[in-house]
């Protein structure tokens, strides 16, 4: 899948909780970067290698050991600390999620770069800028590079992330969907699990068909969420 000739963008369904990889970057330089390295990252690496990438960059739209490895339910889920094993590369977090990263998957500071909202990282000729997108977790964040916008846990097809767990912020989470929905209508919006009919939709087409995004004041929201 390439959303525009120029740009590098793949979407790597893995694992038993259907989330999704992705490898963001630039076609001319081969150079890419990772979102959310989890449960295979042999294979992930694998498939860097086959296709002549090189891997610059991971980056973790939020710290739950589905998207980035860490100890979950009693198992240990391989991650961004297995792939740092095999490829020295940083992991970018938001500057909120940084110890939530470091409790699950045992990694320092100094393996970390921490961002904010409207940092970017640039990888060959593309530039992929932040957004800090609380609710999920205190330090969630969407990736946007060109017309896609990779969303993690925030925001799906159908639905959003969850916001009862620990860190969540239900009124949090409806700021940041405010936030998603002013983007262009044409963002292609690439989900953090597989949870949908179809793995990816536009925006435009995702506020047509999820009642989450259809809820326009913060009251109204408050009774739906709690
Ligand atoms: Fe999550």
């Amino acid at each position: 899948m390439s959303a525009e000739n120029e740009l590098i963008i793949e979407q790597i369904e893995i694992g038993p909780m259907a989330n999704f990889t992705y490898l963001v970057g630039s076609r001319s330089t081969r150079k890419v970067a990772i979102v959310d390295p989890a449960w295979d990252i042999d294979g992930l690496l694998k498939h860097i290698e086959e296709r002549d990438y090189q891997l610059v960059a991971a980056l973790a739209t939020h710290y739950h050991p589905d998207h980035i490895g860490g100890g979950m339910r009693g198992h240990n889920i391989a991650g961004f600390a297995e792939l740092l094993e095999k490829q020295p590369v940083k992991l970018y977090a938001h500057k909120y999620e940084a110890d939530g990263v470091k409790k699950v998957t045992g990694i320092s500071d100094t393996d970390m770069v921490k961002v904010d909202s409207g940092d970017a990282l640039t990888v060959g000729d593309v530039e992929i800028e932040f957004l800090h997108t609380p609710g999920h977790t205190p330090g969630s964040q969407c990736f946007r590079v060109k017309n896609t916008l990779v969303s993690g846990d925030t925001l799906f097809i159908d639905g959003c992330g969850r916001v009862d767990l620990p860190g969540s912020d239900p009124a949090e989470m409806y700021h940041s969907l405010q936030k998603l929905k002013s983007l262009p209508d044409d963002t292609l919006l690439l989900p953090g699990h597989n949870y949908s009919a179809v793995p990816n939709a536009t925006l435009g087409e995702a506020k047509q068909r999820n009642a989450y995004l259809a809820i326009a004041d913060a009251a109204a929201w408050k009774q739906v969420m709690g």
